[in-house]
């Protein structure tokens, strides 16, 4: 299946509209079913704790904060990059009773990576898939700049995910899930698509994640 990139309903529907805040909830439901917060926590746990967490994409965080309540880590600064500023009273909460402190920065992923501080940790839920070639390019080139690393768990682009995709309305999924869910398959990846497209000299691993995502983690050199 070759991928194909078509816009996602959830990314131009305001943030209060109801059917992208019901469509929020359909993904944290996927979220679980498709063990995203295991899979990411599983490989962030392979780095030694980080000062900051930048994760792109990162929604209303509850993907994040399920993950970082995996994790044994304390006094992480948590910083999640979205075009839209959607984490709750609830979340940041969550992250303050695990001691670690939650930070919106609200815009495109393009300048969080820019501006990030070296040494940051970087992971990404269901987010990379909404960008082509040539961007990942660009954006895995500024993050190797000052990253230590990359953790990213995205849509396995393959038969099985796609027939998943298309069982989300038994979830009680909504329109725009059902579209994004299909959609997102469809500009997932397969095989070392991602690890293609990171700079030379980095320590990289890129295979499927059961039941039905795409793990990619990138790793500096020597760390
Ligand atoms: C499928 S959602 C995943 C959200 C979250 N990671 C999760 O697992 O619940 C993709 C997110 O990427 C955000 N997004 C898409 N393109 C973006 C960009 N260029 N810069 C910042 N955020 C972007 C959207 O607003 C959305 O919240």
């Amino acid at each position: 299946m070759k991928r194909r990139l078509e816009t996602e309903m959830l990314d131009v529907l305001p943030a209060d509209d109801p059917a992208a805040v019901a469509s929020r909830r359909d993904l944290a439901r996927i979220n679980a079913v498709m063990r995203q917060s295991a899979i990411l926590a599983g490989a962030l746990r392979t780095f030694a704790q980080p000062h900051v967490l930048l994760d792109l994409g990162g929604g209303d965080g509850r993907c994040l904060l399920a993950a970082a309540r995996r994790l044994s880590w304390r006094g992480v600064r948590a910083v999640i990059a979205d075009r839209q500023d959607i984490v709750s009273a609830k979340t940041r909460t969550g992250f303050a009773a695990l001691g670690w402190d939650c930070v919106v920065r609200q815009g495109d992923v393009f300048d969080a990576a820019a501006t990030m501080e070296w040494g940051t940790l970087v992971s990404a839920n269901l987010f990379l898939h909404h960008l082509d070639d040539a961007a990942l390019k660009r954006l895995f080139a500024l993050l190797a700049e000052k990253a230590i690393g990359l953790v990213a768990c995205e849509p396995r682009r393959g038969a099985l995910a796609l027939l998943a995709s298309h069982l989300v309305v038994l979830l009680g999924a909504n329109e725009v899930t059902r579209h994004d869910a299909i959609a997102s398959v469809r500009a997932g990846f397969a095989a070392q698509e991602l690890t293609a497209l990171w700079p030379p000299g980095w320590t990289c691993l890129e295979g499927r994640a059961l039941p039905f995502s795409h793990l990619f983690v990138a790793r500096r050199y020597g760390i």
